[in-house]
C-alpha cells in the first residue's frame, strides 16, 4: 500500500509542504509506504491540447510529468497539496492536473480509494480553490465523498503554519484518517 502526496507550492518548506509532511508522518506510522512529490522540483510543461490526444500513444510533452502521473494513477491513497493563488491553486498544481487529461482521454482511471486535499491562503479563496481540487479527483476515478478530506487553513509567511497547533493536529489527524481508510478498505 502507498499513499502519494503532490506539494504544489512553489516553496519546498512553505505551509502547505510542511502540513503535507505531518499527515505523511501519520501515514508512514501506520505502516504504510508514503512518497511526497514536489513539483517545483520537476519539469512538468503545461498540456498541449491536442484534439487527437486520446488517439496518442504517449503524451507529446517530454517531460517528468508521464512518470509522476505514473506513481499517482498507481497510488492506494493520494494528497494534494497547494497554497492559493489568486482564488485558486498555483501553476504547478494546475498544469500537473491538467496533464493528467491524458488518463482521462484514455478511460484510465486513478486508482486510489481516499485522498485529502490541503489548501492554505492568506485568508480567501479556499473555497474555490477545494471545488477545483475536488471536481478533478472525481473526473479522475470514482471515489465515494466521504473518503475525500479536506483540510483549510490560514496563514501567509513560509514556515508561519508551524504556529497554529490547531491546523497541524488537524492535518496529523487527516493522515490517520487516510491510513484507517486503506487499512480497512485493502
Ligand atoms: C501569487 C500569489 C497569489 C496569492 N493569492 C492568494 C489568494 O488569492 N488568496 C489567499 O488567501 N492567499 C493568496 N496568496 C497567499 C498564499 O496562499 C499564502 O502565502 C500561502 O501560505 C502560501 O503557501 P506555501 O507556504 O505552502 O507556499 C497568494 C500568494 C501569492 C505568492
Amino acid at each position: 500500500m502507498k499513499v502519494v502526496a503532490i506539494a504544489g507550492s512553489p516553496r519546498p518548506t512553505g505551509n502547505t509542504s510542511y502540513l503535507t509532511d505531518r499527515a505523511l508522518e501519520e501515514i508512514a506510522a501506520a505502516g504504510i509506504e508514503t512518497e511526497k512529490i514536489v513539483l517545483c522540483q520537476h519539469r512538468i510543461n503545461p498540456c498541449f491540447g491536442h484534439d487527437d490526444c486520446g488517439s496518442l500513444k504517449a503524451c507529446r510533452q517530454k517531460d517528468d510529468a508521464p512518470a509522476i502521473i505514473e506513481k499517482f494513477r498507481e497510488a492506494d491513497g493520494l494528497i494534494l497539496a497547494t497554497p492559493v493563488y489568486y482564488f485558486n491553486m498555483t501553476a504547478q498544481m494546475k498544469a500537473f492536473v491538467d496533464r493528467n487529461y491524458f488518463l482521462y482521454t484514455h478511460d484510465i482511471p486513478l486508482k486510489a480509494i481516499c485522498a485529502g486535499m490541503i489548501v492554505i491562503g492568506g485568508g480567501e479563496g479556499m473555497d474555490h480553490t477545494v471545488r477545483a481540487l475536488r471536481r478533478f479527483l472525481l473526473l479522475s476515478g470514482e471515489k465515494p465523498e466521504d473518503r475525500l478530506l479536506t483540510l483549510t487553513g490560514c496563514a501567509t509567511e513560509a514556515g508561519e503554519v508551524k504556529n497554529d497547533a490547531a491546523l497541524v493536529e488537524q492535518a496529523r489527524q487527516m493522515g490517520r484518517r487516510l491510513a484507517g481508510m486503506l487499512r480497512q478498505v485493502k
